[in-house]
């Protein structure tokens, strides 16, 4: 699977660092939707769905956590642990989030607006919607 980790630029000084985003440039879609992960409990797995149009990019700005994405060919595993890396998940990836450190603060940008008719939320039917 092509996984596309975006490096984000980082603008640092004696201040700090600081990242932006911005729809089109760094983030490859407009920006219709932000939401965020936060006080995950440490056994928590989340996720467990897929999307049939929605794009993502999920960015821990805090903390780290693990994903795996499934393409329904294959499985891949991705520590997300530098707030100037996005994960770009397409549509039609199954996604599931685990380990998420205590300080975790995971934050996600998306193409569209929260739908729930949108979500694919059996593997089963995950599976058949990739063989067409
Ligand atoms: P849920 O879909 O269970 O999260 P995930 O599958 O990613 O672990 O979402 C948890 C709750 O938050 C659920 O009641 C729906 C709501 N929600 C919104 O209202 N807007 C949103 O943008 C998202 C992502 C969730």
């Amino acid at each position: 699977m092509d996984i596309k980790l975006i490096q984000l630029q980082k603008h640092g000084d004696e201040r700090g660092k600081l990242v932006a985003l911005e729809e089109t440039k760094n983030i490859p879609f407009p920006i219709k939707r932000v939401y965020y992960m936060f006080e995950t409990g440490e056994d928590v797995r989340r996720g467990f769905h897929a999307h049939k149009e929605l794009k993502q990019v999920a960015i821990v700005v805090r903390g780290s956590c693990r994903f795996v994405l499934d393409d329904g060919k294959e499985r891949v595993e991705i520590l997300l642990d530098n707030p100037a890396q996005g994960l770009l998940i397409e549509s039609v990836v199954w996604r599931e989030m685990y380990d998420f450190s205590d300080d975790c603060v995971l934050m996600v940008l998306a193409d569209r607006l929260y739908d729930e008719s949108d979500y694919i939320r059996d593997y089963e039917i995950f599976i058949s919607e990739v063989a067409k």
